[in-house]
């Protein structure tokens, strides 16, 4: 249980010819953070939105924009993201053989640095740049697509981070992505998940801000309210 829980809503379901409406919808019913999904046909079988669009996007609103990069060699695009305006970007570990340098860039840039997994990539691959870290994005999807299945594996990582959160070892945020409703949030959030994304099970639906507002309604119930002293 932390501190904090977010709940970041993906446009990949959401009606592009509508965007800035769609966003405001969320936006308005109290979303934390926009998440932005960037596909190139290659690192996923799929291609969305590249800088210009997030360019767009940060005009229109004022969440905090959340870039998650599912492109090869995503070290060569860093810039033009930040840029456009990205507040939190995450690169794939099978994507970038150069971490160490990606995430100090970042970081640097004044970026909030992730690293996402795919659900076949183990945790023990970013031990040498836990500290690095602000955010580990937990895939519990295969990435490339909306509206998938949940995979019930990654439960045990999302458990890993949260006991090396738990020890100190990693400071930063658990974020999980992929297949997640209100039907099963509660389990990401006993795992220990603290950022959900989410995007068929929000922009999917008939009522956004509803479906919204439902996910932070459970999510509330994991958050720890500080001892005053
Ligand atoms: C999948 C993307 C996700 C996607 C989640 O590759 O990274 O962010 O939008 O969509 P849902 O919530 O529908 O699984
Ligand atoms: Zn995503």
């Amino acid at each position: 249980m932390g501190t904090r829980i977010d709940i970041a809503p993906s446009i990949l379901a959401a009606d592009f010819s509508r965007l800035a409406d769609e966003i405001k919808k969320v936006e308005n019913a109290g979303a934390d953070i926009l998440h932005l999904d960037v596909m190139d046909g290659h690192f996923v079988p799929n291609i969305t939105i590249g800088p210009p669009v997030v360019a767009s996007i940060r005009k229109s609103t004022r969440l905090l924009l959340d870039v998650h990069l599912m492109i090869e060699r995503p070290e060569y695009y860093l810039e033009d993201f930040i840029r456009a305006g990205a507040d939190w970007i995450s690169v794939h570990v099978e994507a970038d053989r150069h971490l160490d340098r990606t995430l100090n860039f970042l970081k640097e840039n004044g970026v909030f640095a992730g690293v996402a997994l795919n659900p076949a990539t183990p945790l023990g691959s970013l031990d040498e740049v836990l500290h690095l870290l602000d955010f580990v994005l937990i895939m519990t999807v295969n990435p490339g697509f909306g509206g998938q299945k949940f995979i019930p594996s990654t439960l045990e990582k999302i458990r890993k981070l949260k006991r090396l959160a738990q020890s100190d070892a990693y400071r930063g945020r658990i974020e999980v992505d992929g297949g997640i409703d209100a039907g099963n949030v509660s389990k990401v959030l006993d795992a220990g998940a603290d950022v959900i994304v989410a995007g068929s099970a929000i922009f999917g639906r008939e009522d956004a801000a509803q479906a919204l507002l439902e996910m932070k309604r459970i999510s509330g119930r994991y958050i720890k309210i500080p001892e005053t002293v």
